[in-house]
């Protein structure tokens, strides 16, 4: 019985090629739309970001990185040599903040800047002239190889230097939610997305609420840009590996950006540029809201209507780290309800919205013992089955393999429309990716590479990489604050 249930749930969330052929096109149909008009479902915001790093870039600047989970502030030192030193400090994000007054989470944001600043000045590290020889340093020069790891995170580095004399410090904002952006420093909130919901701050300017923060606390720092997450990425792994052509999320939420011929994009309007490219962030969370072409299941659907906005972030929510979790959990409450696994029983906290975690499928996909232990361990002590069985076990097993799998099947089709609209399907590229989900996710990159290959043929792993840039937005909104600081000073 057992093994027509796992064969019922594989044709629900079977992403066939006609399917995933057909997504993507729309989905090249839909940024194209984007490129041309004001809003369209898949935004195509302009960054303002034109050129590419070179790796020789150089200059000690802050970075401040509002992710779906965490705060995230840096110290990053850009050595030049495609070689660079990041600090940084993690902060969780209350919930009371992420459903409050912006102005409240301003002043976190703040707070936290002044006390990283406050710390670094104590070690003699922050802005200070001498570079420290630490071994934290991630040197990514030549290694574009696949899958490779890109490492950016350090730990604290005590040189020993004396702080040198403060001047305003110049910042770049990696902010990981929809922009329309008039400037690289300037950009107003389209609405929010992920888990995030605070009044007073959509239409508003995020960078001009954030600068009055740091004046309220007397933080001496300048926003010097404003970028998404996924352009950060795109930078961050462009800094040491110049082939890299689109940035991509897959995390709490999923996002993409790539270079744009600016001609190309019709509805720009905001003047001259350096270059004649630009980076867009695409905003493919939001593809297709009208259901034309995503293969929803009644699960699906109920997932978005108990969720935070109904009807919006369509694809995200398919795909991304936020929901994965919540979708299996619909799915197995179905089998609750049909008698077929734990007995007909469920309990309070398994009832309970996202209680079933995404990490806990990664976990439970993990799980290769006999038994299935780590599996009855987060059923039954952490979310309180009663009881299980070692079959209940295995369909929950491949309750979590059958989702994460339709997850990065759909991803390969956000990546084939971008791919294909930036012509590099035959010349190839690297593809800089961040996010928990693409890092942690057992399998999620060899499922992404396969439904690649059902809809390119097998070459295309050979012209296509992707390539990890973990915590790699704090590192790029550091290189586009350097960029645009330059820019300000020349036009000066
Ligand atoms: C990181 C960024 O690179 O990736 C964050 O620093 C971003 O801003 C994140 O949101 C995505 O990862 P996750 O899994 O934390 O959503
Ligand atoms: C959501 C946000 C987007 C961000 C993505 C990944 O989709 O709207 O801006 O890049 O999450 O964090």
């Amino acid at each position: 019985e057992s093994a027509a249930i796992v064969e019922e749930l594989n044709q629900t969330f079977d992403v066939s090629l006609a399917q995933m052929k057909n997504i993507s096109e729309q989905l090249k149909k839909e940024m194209q739309k984007g490129l041309n008009q004001e809003g369209a479902t898949v935004a195509m915001l302009p960054t303002f970001v034109s050129g590419r790093p070179t790796g020789e870039e150089k200059g000690r600047y802050l970075a401040l990185d509002l992710g779906g989970t965490f705060l995230r502030v840096c110290e990053v030192d850009l050595c030049g040599n495609k070689e660079f030193k990041i600090q940084q400090k993690k902060y969780k994000v209350p919930l009371t903040l992420k459903e409050g007054d912006f102005r409240d989470l301003c002043d976190f944001i703040a707070e936290c800047l002044d006390n990283f600043i406050a710390e670094l000045n104590a070690t003699g590290s922050i802005l200070s002239s001498s570079l420290s020889s630490d071994a934290n340093v991630a040197t990514a020069a030549g290694s574009s190889s696949n899958n490779s790891t890109h490492d950016i995170s350090s730990g604290s580095s005590n040189n020993g230097v004396e702080p040198s004399p403060i001047e305003k410090y110049q910042l770049g904002f990696t902010f990981s939610f929809p922009l329309f952006q008039t400037d690289i420093n300037r950009g107003v909130l389209k609405q929010w997305t992920k888990g995030y919901s605070c009044t007073n701050s959509v239409h508003e300017d995020v960078v001009e609420m954030l600068q009055d923060a740091f004046l309220r606390k007397q933080v001496p720092v300048n926003i010097a840009a404003i970028v998404n997450d996924a352009v950060g990425t795109l930078m961050a792994l462009a800094y040491s590996v110049p082939e890299t052509a689109l940035g991509v999320i897959l995390g709490t939420g999923t996002n993409a950006c790539y270079y744009e011929k600016i001609k190309d994009i019709k509805k720009w309007d905001g003047g001259e540029t350096l270059n004649d490219e630009m980076v867009v962030n695409t905003e493919w969370g939001a593809f297709d809201c009208e259901r034309l072409v995503l293969p929803l299941t009644v699960h699906d659907r109920k997932v978005d209507r108990e969720s935070l906005r109904p009807r919006q972030q369509m694809f995200e929510k398919m795909i991304s780290g936020m929901y994965l979790g919540e979708i299996s959990r619909n799915v197995i409450l179905h089998l609750i309800d049909r008698q077929i696994i734990f007995d007909g029983y469920s309990s309070n906290d398994f009832n309970k919205q996202h209680s079933f975690d995404t990490a806990y499928m990664s976990s439970i996909e993990l799980d290769n013992s006999p038994d299935l232990q780590e599996t009855r361990h987060i059923l039954e002590d952490v979310l309180s089955i009663p009881s299980t069985s070692l079959m209940d076990r295995q369909l929950v097993k491949s309750v979590c393999e059958i989702v994460g799998r339709r997850a990065a099947r759909l991803s390969a089709c956000g990546i084939a429309a971008v791919l294909k609209q930036s012509n590099l399907v035959t010349s190839g590229c690297t593809i800089g990716i961040d996010g928990s989900l693409f890092e942690h996710y057992p399998c999620f990159e060899a499922n992404m590479m396969q439904a690649l290959k059902d809809m390119f043929g097998p070459y295309i792993s050979y012209k296509v990489k992707f390539s990890l840039a973990r915590d790699g937005s704090g590192l790029g909104a550091a290189i586009v604050a350097m960029l645009a600081h330059k820019n300000s000073q020349k036009a000066a």
